[in-house]
């Protein structure tokens, strides 16, 4: 009796969570004071957002960004297949994956960290070089030494995003397809109640297939309270979508009429250091280097693979 309330209590919290908090932000901020236009936009949100100084997102110069082999990433169960469901909670899509714990670790980071869920912007948060892709996927991970995502996101590194950007083009994305017939169905239904997802999804699809070269900084929640807690990697490679997959997003119904962008303005990058992880081709000993890390990945994803 006791641990079935408890249970309930636990899960009830996780609704008003997921209700109140959007990408990932938290404190008292609900859902209906902060936007992306008009008097609650980002110029308006509260405390770390307008004070803080290693705010997300940035302008990725490539020039400026220094190469230097980070690691590759590791997307531990990224290639499982998953049941999730999907929410409209005013300010994004986001979809929930259920059942054993998605890890990520490598790329210089000490830890491994959980995915707690993943959602998009459109436009792209993050320009390369000054121009804006049309939409941005993040997958949002916390260190696993942290009871849940809101205490690790008051944690230097205790959150890690995987950013990732796609261009157009002129077919559909056949990976999205499972997300975005779902986002038809929540479109004009904005709050807490979460769709199931048709098909299983393998969150390895939502990567690009060159998960080894990625753009790394140090960061923010890009949603209020902006919590300087996150190490970015935002990946080189670009997915593409459709037009008509890109419109889908733009006609999300929010609190307070349609959602037809949701992204933050780009920041300051003052005395931060953006890293381009190398992909081998940059320079004799580089390759070398990347020949030697991708030897040892194969080996390891062999040995994963056997594991299972
Ligand atoms: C890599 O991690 C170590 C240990 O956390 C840290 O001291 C170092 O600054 C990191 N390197 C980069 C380039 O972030
Ligand atoms: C997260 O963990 C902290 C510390 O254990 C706890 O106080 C808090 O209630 C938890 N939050 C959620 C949303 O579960
Ligand atoms: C909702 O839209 C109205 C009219 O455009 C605007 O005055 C109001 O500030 C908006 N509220 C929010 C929370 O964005
Ligand atoms: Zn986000």
């Amino acid at each position: 009796m006791a641990s079935t309330s408890r249970i309930k209590m636990g899960l009830g919290h996780l609704l008003i969570v997921t209700l109140t908090l959007l990408c990932t932000g938290l404190q008292a901020v609900t859902a209906l004071e902060w936007g992306y236009w008009g008097k609650y936009g980002p110029k308006s949100w509260p405390e770390m957002c307008t004070t803080g100084k290693k705010q997300s997102p940035i302008d990725i110069v490539t020039e400026d960004a220094i190469r230097i082999d980070l690691g590759a990433l590791n997307f531990d169960r990224y290639d499982f297949a998953f049941s999730g469901t999907l929410t409209n909670n005013g300010h994004t899509i986001q979809v929930k994956l259920h059942g054993i714990p998605i890890h990520l670790s490598g790329g210089n980071l000490s830890s491994a960290y959980i995915l707690e869920q993943i959602h998009f912007h459109w436009s792209a948060e993050h320009t390369v070089d000054g121009s804006r892709n049309p939409l941005e996927l993040h997958l949002v991970h916390y260190d696993n030494q942290y009871a849940n995502f809101s205490e690790a996101a008051q944690h230097e590194k205790g959150v890690v995003v995987v950013a990732v950007l796609f261009e157009f083009n002129s077919y559909d994305n056949p990976d999205l397809m499972p997300i975005l017939e779902t986002t038809k169905m929540v479109s004009n239904w904005v709050g807490k109640n979460m769709a199931p997802i048709r098909t299983k999804l393998i969150p390895l699809l939502l990567l690009p297939k060159d998960h080894t070269t990625y753009y790394q900084y140090e960061g923010s929640l890009t949603t209020p309270g902006c919590q300087e807690s996150v190490m970015w990697f935002v990946m080189t490679e670009k997915l593409p979508i459709s037009e008509a997959q890109v419109n889908v997003f733009k006609h999300i119904q929010s609190y307070n009429g349609t959602l037809k962008y949701n992204y933050r303005p780009i920041q300051e990058l003052g005395n931060r250091k953006v890293y381009h992880r190398l992909d081998g081709y940059n320079s004799a000993s580089s390759l070398y280097s990347s020949i030697i890390c991708t030897v040892v990945n194969v080996l390891l994803v062999s040995l994963l693979r056997k594991n299972f």
